[in-house]
């Protein structure tokens, strides 16, 4: 499908808050592809999608999940923000046609993450923390470690703000968020 029309669907699909929130992660995804020289268009096309299941009510989504064949985790369902990354993946597969498995993946552990992430997919999961609208105290940080192509710096830091969130709001975390980050970790600690 072409670009400008995945644009469209977006569109529709979205407030106009979220409209420009994913823009601002596909421009910036496709500024940190163009940095790691990973491929800018599947970045774009990527952030362009991450979301378009954000504004799905969560008994819709879980329907249109199970429609799709796809079992949902306990924690997802404790916690629905979290079904619209798979379910966004699903769309964008069955719905638009993207086939590439790695927008895929991007698309679906976006705001979990998880462990041996790809480039694409610490990509887009990093481009959503730091596009230009976000504003919270450390995102200069995350920024400069990003651009810099400290990739996993930034993902170290950016999932643990995740975790001690979830925390202070009584939230489960979600196992895929502990295993980006020790995973990254362990690495680091193997490399030294
Ligand atoms: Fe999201
Ligand atoms: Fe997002």
């Amino acid at each position: 499908m072409d670009i400008k029309i995945l644009d469209s669907h977006v569109r529709s699909m979205l407030s106009e808050k979220r409209y420009n929130h994913s823009i601002g992660v596909a421009d910036t995804a496709q500024k940190l592809a163009k940095l790691l020289g990973a491929d800018e268009e599947k970045a774009y096309t990527a952030g362009l999608l991450h979301d378009c299941a954000k504004e799905i009510e969560p008994e819709t989504a879980l329907k249109r999940l199970k429609a799709y064949g796809i079992t949902v985790d306990e924690v997802s369902i404790s916690s629905p923000a979290l079904l619209h990354g798979p379910l966004g993946a699903c769309i964008a597969q069955i719905e638009f046609g993207i086939s590439d498995p790695e927008i895929f993946d991007a698309i679906w552990f976006h705001t979990t993450g998880k462990a041996a992430m790809n480039t694409l997919t610490k990509i887009i999961y990093i481009a959503d923390y730091i596009e230009p609208s976000r504003e919270f105290e450390s995102v200069d940080k995350l920024r400069e470690l990003a651009f810099s192509g400290k990739l996993d710096e930034a993902i170290v830091k950016a999932s643990g703000r995740t975790i001690q969130y979830s925390i202070e709001k009584g939230r489960t975390i979600h196992p895929d968020t502990v295993h980006a980050r020790n995973y990254i970790l362990i690495n680091q600690h193997n490399e030294q």
